[in-house]
Parts: structure tokens; C-alpha cells; sequence
């Protein structure tokens, strides 16, 4: 059930330069059992004192306890510079939760974040502890935000930075294709699903490493969105099987459906 709601913002903390963490009091009718967000869905926040930008941003739900939910944004533009403005005690309208979620793993997995992607994947780790293998890169160590959190979330933590100022110097996906072909060169047909969520390019790579290993991937797809609920089609990505809605469908899709442009 996706609700309309007012929330105050609770706290609304620096990490570096471009992260932050928004902490908003939902409110405990808001947080009913029907409206409990499951990993991989996001919320339309909109900060309430301008209507400019008019339109909501759309952020993935990255936890959430009691009445509270956090998110953890990146400074891009218009939307995210007003949110980064909030202080406590204002008030933010929010639409949510949205979209689907990322299908529950059943045993070991893959999760693989690509800068600000791992709001979007520190859920499912949460939920899933110890069992994910977490492949995380980014431009540099101060972009790696939330690492420590998330490793102690994971069974095994593979870092990549473009500057090589943390982990492997290079992009993600060439790590995770070294783990892969070590493995298998230990263990036989070795599959586990994938979960990633970045910007496309690592995506578009991802979907020709799941589709040579044959291993199950799935994407949480991040569209520029307008209305968040459906209704303008302003979201659209091509699938195999026609246009699919990113805040409707998705935003979590089996990257074997996606058609890359
Ligand atoms: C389902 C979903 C979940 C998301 N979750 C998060 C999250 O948890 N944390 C977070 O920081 N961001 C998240 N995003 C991205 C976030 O919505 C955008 O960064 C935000 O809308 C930018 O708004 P803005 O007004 O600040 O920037 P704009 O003024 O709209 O854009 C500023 C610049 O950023 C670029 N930009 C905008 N959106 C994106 C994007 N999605 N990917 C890459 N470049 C972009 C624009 O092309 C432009 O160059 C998510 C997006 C989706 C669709
Ligand atoms: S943002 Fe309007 S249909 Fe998806």
C-alpha cells in the first residue's frame, strides 16, 4: 500500500561533501504493517518549503526503525540541493513506499554497488546478514559512504575505486569477474543470484557477465521519474517485452528483460 504523507525531518546529516543522510519521522499510522518498505523500494520526497524544483525526487528506502525512515542521498542538482537544506523539525512531503522490491535471496549472493547504489543494497543486506558477497566501487574513498556499515553486513566486502585510493584501482565489475573466474576454477557450475544497483554502464557490463556465467541478475533501474506512481510514462525503459514503467514495474527488473540503449 503506498501512502501520501507530511513527515518532520528528524535529522538530516552530513557525511562528506556530496552524501547525506535524511532521517524523517514517519509517523506510526504511516508505518502500518501494509506500508513497511521492503528493499529496493524508494519514496518521492519533496522538500515543502519551494516549489522549485515542483516535482518530487524519487530515493531508495536505505532503513528504516520505529517511525523513522533514513535515505541517503547524493548532492546532484535543484532537488537533492533542497533536501540538503532541510533542518530538523521541518517538514518534507513524501510518497511511499513505491515500486517493487529486489526478490528475497535464498542463500549466498552477489550484491554489487555502484556509488550511490548501496542505499539502495544496504537493505537487503540488513535483512539477509552475512550471506552477500558486497562488490562496491566508486571514484574515490570518500565516495565509498557507508562502507564500514555495509561490510559488517556481508559475508565478504570487494572494494574498487576509478583512483585507486581504496581497494582495486579500477571499475567494480572487473573485480567481480576475477571472483567469479577464480571461482569457477574451484567449484563447478557455481552460481549465485546477482543484485546490483549503479550507473548504467556498470549495469550494461553486468548484463553481459550475467548472461555469459548464466547467473540470475537482478537491477534496480534509477530513471529520471516525474510523478513516482505510474501515471505519466516518464520513466520508461524497453524490455523485451515492450516499454516497462520504472516506478511501477520496477524499479527492480531481471537485467536478462532489459533492453540496453
Ligand atoms: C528508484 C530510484 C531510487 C533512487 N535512490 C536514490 C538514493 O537512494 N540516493 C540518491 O542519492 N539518489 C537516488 N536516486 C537518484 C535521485 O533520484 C537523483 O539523484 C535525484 O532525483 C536528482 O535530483 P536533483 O534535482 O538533485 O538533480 P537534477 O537537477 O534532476 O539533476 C542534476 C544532475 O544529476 C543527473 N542525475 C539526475 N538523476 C540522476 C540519476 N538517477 N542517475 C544519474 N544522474 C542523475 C542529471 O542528469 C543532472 O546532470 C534514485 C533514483 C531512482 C529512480
Ligand atoms: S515517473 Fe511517472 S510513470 Fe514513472
Amino acid at each position: 500500500m503506498t501512502r501520501y504523507f507530511k513527515a518532520t525531518v528528524l535529522e538530516n546529516t552530513a557525511l562528506n561533501k556530496h552524501f547525506r543522510l535524511l532521517t524523517i519521522d514517519a509517523g506510526r499510522s504511516t508505518l502500518n504493517a501494509q506500508c513497511i518498505p521492503a528493499p529496493g523500494q524508494f519514496y518521492m520526497l519533496h522538500s515543502n518549503s519551494t516549489y522549485d524544483p515542483l516535482l518530487k525526487r524519487p530515493f531508495s528506502i536505505f532503513k528504516h526503525e520505529d517511525n523513522s525512515l533514513k535515505f541517503l542521498y547524493r548532492i546532484r542538482g535543484k532537488g537533492t540541493i533542497c533536501l540538503s537544506n532541510l533542518r530538523d523539525g521541518d517538514i518534507i512531503e513524501v510518497i511511499g513506499p513505491l515500486g517493487n522490491s529486489y526478490p528475497e535471496p535464498e542463500g549466498d549472493f552477489i550484491a554489487i554497488a555502484g556509488g550511490v547504489g548501496i542505499a539502495s543494497l544496504l537493505p537487503l543486506l540488513d535483512i539477509c546478514k552475512n550471506t552477500g558477497y558486497l562488490f562496491y566501487g566508486a571514484r574515490s574513498k570518500d565516495e565509498l559512504v557507508m562502507l564500514s556499515e555495509a561490510g559488517a553486513l556481508s559475508k565478504e566486502v570487494f572494494v574498487a575505486t576509478d583512483d585507486g585510493s581504496e581497494g582495486r584501482k579500477g571499475v567494480i565489475t572487473e573485480l567481480l569477474k576475477s571472483f567469479l573466474n577464480n571461482l569457477k576454477s574451484e567449484i563447478s557450475n557455481f552460481k549465485l543470484p546477482i543484485y546490483a544497483c549503479g550507473p548504467k554502464p556498470m549495469l550494461k557490463e553486468l548484463s553481459e557477465i550475467a548472461h555469459a556465467s548464466g547467473m540470475k541478475c537482478y537491477v534496480s533501474l534509477e530513471e529520471h521519474m516525474a510523478c513516482g506512481v505510474g501515471a505519466c510514462l516518464g520513466c520508461v525503459v524497453k524490455t523485451v517485452s515492450g516499454y516497462r514503467r520504472v516506478c511501477k514495474e520496477g524499479p527492480v527488473f531481471d537485467i536478462k528483460d532489459i533492453v540496453w540503449e
